[in-house]
């Protein structure tokens, strides 16, 4: 099941954080986020009352920014990241967006899979951007 977080989910929002801080390197404080940053929206995919993966993204009016995708470990390679990346997409729609971009580090085979194969295209590399390996940033069309 597929579900979007929002700031009255507490028992949600301490689960993820718990992914966020160990298993993804990032010092983001979602209860503070939720509070401070109104484009914030995160898509939860739940198997058996426990999160398996998540979506953030930057809801930014007419655009979106996918900022994180992350599926645990031993659930990879069952779809659950299409799953996600589809109720994004749908999610846009609904919303009209004009586009979805991300970044994503050049080395990272899985994701950038993920990508193309909902037809997100490369528009730009940032030098050394992840500690010296390249950044592709990449562009989904919806209009
Ligand atoms: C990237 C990630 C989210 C994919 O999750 P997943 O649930 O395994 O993905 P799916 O099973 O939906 O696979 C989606 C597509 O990704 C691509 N893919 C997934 N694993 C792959 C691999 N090992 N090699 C190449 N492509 C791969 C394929 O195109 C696949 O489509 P297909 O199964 O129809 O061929 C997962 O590997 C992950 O959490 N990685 C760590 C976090 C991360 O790097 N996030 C991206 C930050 S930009």
């Amino acid at each position: 099941m597929i579900k979007s977080v929002n700031i009255d989910n507490n028992n949600l929002i301490d689960e993820l954080q718990v992914i966020y801080n160990e298993f993804i390197n990032q010092k983001l404080e979602l209860k503070k986020e939720y509070v401070s940053n109104p484009y914030l929206k995160i898509f939860v995919f739940i198997d058996n009352d426990k999160i398996i993966g998540f979506m953030e993204i930057s809801d930014v009016i007419d655009r979106y920014e996918i900022n994180n995708v992350y599926v645990l470990e031993n659930y990879r390679h069952n779809g659950i990241a299409s799953m996600l990346m589809e109720k994004v997409i749908e999610s846009g729609k609904e919303s009209n967006i004009e586009n979805i971009t991300l970044e994503v580090n050049k080395n990272n085979i899985q994701a950038i899979g993920l990508y193309k194969k909902y037809d997100f295209k490369e528009c730009a590399i940032r030098k050394g951007y992840y500690n010296g390996v390249d950044g592709i940033l990449m562009k989904k069309e919806m209009i």
